[in-house]
């Protein structure tokens, strides 16, 4: 996928999550908002890993990149802020909106300035590899994000099955003590001979 179609469609993602977040209540509109902390976050960070840095050096999209980088720390900071909420207060809710308008500011200034600059500063093939660079990113964050949440799953199995452990080392021993004593009867027949 090139970079641009990829960029759009997570784009197009936390809008739909940015409407849900508004009809949601309750629990539900904090899961909502894990959801869109999640994507921006993932977002944010391959575009400032691979994206950003191929933009900044050209003149036409220097300016706007730079631009770019300081509304996604203001976008940072305001996730950091709402996330310490265990629910939608008032304040959370104002800040929600603030963070809602960032984002889509942010979003339409990228669509129509920044991607059609980034489109003639750069060629064909650098815009495809960046999109490849940038999916192949975000599959190894999601990936190390459900093993994390496999592995503290597993290590709450591990101390369940961990009395059954001592059981499988002890048949082991036994086992070698059998084909001991086998040696030892061919010995003593042996002796006998
Ligand atoms: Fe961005």
């Amino acid at each position: 996928m090139d970079a641009f179609s990829l960029l759009k469609a997570d784009h197009r993602k936390v809008e739909k999550l940015f409407s849900q977040l508004e009809s949601a209540s309750g629990q539900a509109k904090m899961r909502v908002f894990e959801q869109i902390k999640t994507e921006l976050e993932l977002h944010t960070h391959i575009e400032e890993k691979f994206f950003y840095p191929a933009l900044e050096k050209p003149k036409q999209t220097h300016e706007l990149t730079l631009e770019a980088y300081e509304e996604h720390d203001v976008v940072k900071k305001l996730l950091q802020q709402m996330s310490r909420a265990k629910s939608a207060t008032e304040e959370w809710e104002a800040q929600g909106k603030v963070l809602q308008e960032n984002v889509e500011h942010h979003v339409e200034e990228e669509e129509n300035e920044l991607f059609p600059k980034a489109e003639a500063a750069l060629s064909e093939e650098d815009i495809e590899t960046l999109g490849e660079q940038m999916e192949a990113e975000k599959e190894r964050k999601q990936r190390t994000a459900s093993s994390k949440k496999k592995s503290s799953n597993k290590s709450a199995a591990k101390s369940k099955s961990a009395s059954t452990a001592p059981k499988r080392a002890r048949a082991s021993k036994s086992g070698s003590k059998s084909t001991g004593s086998k040696r030892s009867k061919k010995s003593t027949k042996k002796s006998r001979r």
